[in-house]
C-alpha cells in the first residue's frame, strides 16, 4: 500500500525523503514522487516504477527545499503512471495520500463546476483542489486543510504541503496509519516507525479522525471538530531493528532463515520451556472456559494461519471455531454472541478488512483478541488482549516468518484453552509443549533442504499451473503454498484438501501438471497415498513433501521426494511451511521475478 513521508527540516530533504520511502518499499508500490518548496514555488519529481527511477530524476534535476513530502503509490484510482503519481498539486498546495476517498466523484464534480481542472485520474487530486479553494476563499493554511479534511469520506492518511509555509506540514488520519516522528528542531511524518527509524525513535501515532499541524519545533493534534487532543509519544522498538538483507539475496530468503529463531522467541513468550507448561490464560480479560465459540478472521496468509488454528482449538480445547476471510466476515451478518471471543490475525495490524471485522465484533459485545506482529498497530490498540508474534519487521511482501510465528501463537493458545477448559490434562499439556519446543530444531533441519529444493524449483519454473494437496492442518498449508507460489512466481497455483481432488481438480491432471503433496506420516497418511495414486494413474507429476516414515512407506511413484525428519504432529504445519516457502522462493528466483516486491501486491493493505 502507499507509503507517506514528510519532513520539516533544515537541509535539502529530497534525498532523505527518498531514503525513508525505500524503507516503505516493502509495502508494495508502482510509482513514487517527492515535492519540496523551492523558493517561491512548489516543485516535484515523480516517476513510474521503482524508486531508482525517481532517484535518477532527482539526479538530473535536484530539489533543494528543506520541507517536503514523499510518496510511494500503489494504484487504486488510475493506472500506475507518472501523471497519477503523488504528490498532487493544486496551485499552492501539494498532497500525498494513502487510502481511498470514497466521495471523490461528488467532490470532483463540485470542484470542476468551480473551474478546477483535473490532471490525473486519482481520487487524491480532489484534496489538493479543496485545500486550494479554501486558501482562495481567504482561509489560513491550517484552516483550509482542516475544512478540506472534514469534507472527506473514506479511508485516508494525508500529508499536505503549502507553497507559502516553509515551516508546516498538515497530516491527517482516518484509517491507514500515520505517525509523527519527533526530532530536534525538525519534525517528521511517516506511514510507520520503520520509515522514520534513521531520524528518530520518538513516535506519536495519530488515531482515526485525528489531524495534526507539524512544524520544526512543535506538533499539535486535533480531532475532526478542531478540538485539541493528546496522544502519547512512544519510543518505538521496531525502529531500532536494522532492516537490511544481511548476506541474503532477498528479504524473503533472510526471513525464511530467521524462522528457527523467531519461532523460538515467540513460543517462549507463551510457554515455559523448563516446566513445559503454557503460560496459561491468567491475566486475560476473558476466560477460555466461559467461551462457547471462537470467531477467527484474517486475510491472506494470516487467514491460512487461522484455518490451521481452527484444527488446533477444536482438537485440543474442544472449542468450536468459525474461521472467515475478513472481507467476507465484515458483511456477512453472522450471528455472534456477546461474551464470546473474536480473534484477529494480522502481521501488519493495519489490514482494513480485518480491522473492520474487529470493530464489528466489538459492537456485538465480543471479547477481542489479536495476533499481531506490530504491537503499536491499530488492530493491537483496539483489542482487549494482544497476542504478539515476535517475528521482527517482515519486509518481503510474501509473508513467511510472520506466518510460522502466528502458528506458534495459535498452537500455544489452543493448548492454554484446552487447559482452561479441562480438555487436556497436565501430562498432555507437558507433552504438547515439549513437542513445540522442538520446532526451532526441526525448522533448522528443514532449511538444510534448500539446495535440493532449488533444483526442484528449476523444474517448477517451466510450468503454468501447480496443484497443492494436503489433509488436516496441511490442507490450509497447501493453500498457503499455492498462495506463496502465485504471489511471487506468477504461476497459477491452487491448494486443495487432498480428499476433494476427485470432486473436480482431478480433471486438470496430466503430465504437465505438477502436484505438490504435503503429507507427513500421520493418522491419515494412507488416505493421502490413495489420492497420490489417483494423480499418478493420470500421469500427474508428484512432488511429495513427507517424513522418513512416509518416504519409506509410499509405494507411489514420485518425481521428487522432499524428506523431513519424523516429528510430532502438532509441529508439521510449522516445519513443513519451510520447504513450501523455499519452493516458491526458488521458483520465483529462477524465473527472475521481483521476489520481495511482487507486481500488484502490497504488504499492508489499508483499503478494502
Ligand atoms: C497482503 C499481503 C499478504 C498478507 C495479507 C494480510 O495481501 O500481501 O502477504 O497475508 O495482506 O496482511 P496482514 O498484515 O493482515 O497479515
Amino acid at each position: 500500500m502507499c507509503g507517506i513521508v514528510g519532513i520539516v527540516g533544515n537541509v535539502p530533504v529530497a534525498p532523505l525523503l527518498v531514503d525513508a520511502l525505500k524503507r516503505l518499499e516493502y509495502r508494495g508500490y508502482d510509482s513514487a514522487g517527492v515535492a519540496t518548496i523551492e523558493g517561491d514555488h512548489l516543485d516535484r519529481r515523480r516517476a513510474q516504477g521503482k524508486l531508482v527511477n525517481l532517484e535518477n530524476r532527482l539526479k538530473d534535476s535536484p530539489l533543494s527545499g528543506t520541507v517536503g513530502i514523499g510518496h510511494t503509490r500503489w494504484a487504486t484510482h488510475g493506472v500506475p503512471n507518472e501523471v497519477n503519481a503523488h504528490p498532487h498539486f493544486s496551485e499552492n498546495v501539494a498532497v500525498v495520500h494513502n487510502g481511498i476517498i470514497e466521495n471523490f466523484r461528488a467532490l470532483r464534480d463540485e470542484l470542476s463546476a468551480d473551474g478546477y481542472v483535473f490532471t490525473s485520474q486519482t481520487d487524491t487530486e480532489v484534496v489538493a483542489h479543496l485545500v486550494s479553494r479554501g486558501l482562495k476563499q481567504g482561509l489560513g493554511a491550517v484552516e483550509a486543510a482542516h475544512k478540506a479534511i472534514a469534507r472527506l469520506e473514506g479511508a485516508f492518511a494525508l500529508a499536505i504541503l503549502f507553497k507559502s509555509e516553509t515551516d508546516l506540514i498538515v497530516g491527517a488520519r482516518n484509517g491507514p496509519p500515520l505517525a509523527i516522528g519527533h526530532g530536534e528542531d525538525e519534525m517528521f511524518l511517516g506511514s510507520d516507525a520503520i520509515a522514520l527509524a534513521p531520524f528518530t525513535n520518538r513516535i506519536t501515532y495519530l488515531e482515526d479522525g485525528d489531524w495534526c499541524v507539524v512544524t520544526r519545533n512543535d506538533v499539535k493534534i486535533f480531532d475532526i471538530n478542531g478540538a485539541p487532543v493528546e496522544r502519547a509519544m512512544q519510543h518505538s522498538v521496531g525502529s531500532a531493528l536494522l532492516v537490511d538483507k544481511g548476506n541474503h539475496r532477498h528479504f524473503m530468503q533472510k526471513e525464511i532463515y530467521e524462522q528457527p529463531e523467531v519461532i523460538s522467541h515467540t513460543l517462549s513468550n507463551y510457554a515455559d520451556f523448563g516446566t513445559c507448561e503454557v503460560r496459561g490464560s491468567e491475566g486475560l480479560p476473558f476466560d477460555f472456559a466461559e467461551i462457547d465459540r471462537l470467531a477467527i478472521s484474517a486475510c491472506g496468509t494470516a487467514y491460512y494461519a487461522g484455518m490451521i488454528g481452527k484444527y488446533w482449538f477444536e482438537r485440543y480445547a474442544r472449542l468450536p471455531v468459525d474461521i472467515d476471510i475478513a472481507s467476507e466476515f465484515r458483511y456477512r451478518e453472522m450471528p455472534l454472541a456477546k461474551g464470546d471471543l473474536a480473534m484477529f490475525i494480522s502481521q501488519s495490524g493495519e489490514t482494513a478488512d480485518t480491522l473492520a471485522s474487529l470493530r464489528y465484533c466489538r459492537e456485538q459485545g465480543m471479547h477481542i483478541g489479536s495476533v499481531v506482529n506490530v504491537r503499536e498497530s491499530t488492530i493491537a490498540r483496539e483489542s482487549n488482549a494482544i497476542f504478539p508474534t515476535l517475528a521482527g519487521p517482515e519486509i518481503g511482501v510474501a509473508s513467511t516468518k510472520a506466518f510460522t510465528c502466528q502458528l506458534s501463537v495459535l498452537a500455544s493458545l489452543a493448548i492454554a484453552a484446552g487447559k482452561a477448559r479441562g480438555t487436556i490434562d497436565a501430562e498432555r499439556e507437558h507433552q504438547l509443549v515439549r513437542d513445540l519446543t522442538e520446532a526451532p530444531r526441526f525448522a533448522n533441519q528443514a532449511l538444510k533442504l534448500e539446495k535440493q529444493i532449488e533444483t526442484i524449483a528449476h523444474d517448477l519454473a517451466r510450468v503454468k499451473h501447480v496443484l497443492y494437496l494436503g489433509r488436516d492442518t496441511n490442507f490450509p498449508l497447501a493453500m498457503e503454498g499455492a498462495l506463496k507460489l502465485k504471489e511471487i512466481s506468477y504461476i497459477h497455483a491452487e491448494g486443495y484438501a487432498a480428499g476433494e481432488l476427485k470432486h473436480g481438480p482431478i480433471a486438470l491432471i496430466d503430465e504437465n501438471m505438477p502436484v505438490v503433496v504435503i503429507a507427513p506420516h500421520d493418522r491419515i497418511f494412507e488416505k493421502t497415498v490413495s489420492n497420490m495414486q489417483e494423480v499418478s494413474a493420470r500421469g500427474g507429476r508428484i512432488i511429495l513433501i513427507t517424513d522418513e516414515k512416509g518416504a519409506a512407506e509410499t509405494s507411489v511413484k514420485t518425481e521428487h521426494l522432499i524428506v523431513l525428519p519424523d516429528m510430532p504432529e502438532i509441529l508439521t504445519p510449522l516445519v513443513y511451511a519451510i520447504p513450501v516457502q523455499l519452493l516458491a522462493y526458488h521458483t520465483a528466483v529462477t524465473m527472475g521475478t521481483d521476489v520481495d516486491q511482487p507486481r500488484n501486491l502490497a504488504k499492508s493493505v489499508t483499503v478494502e
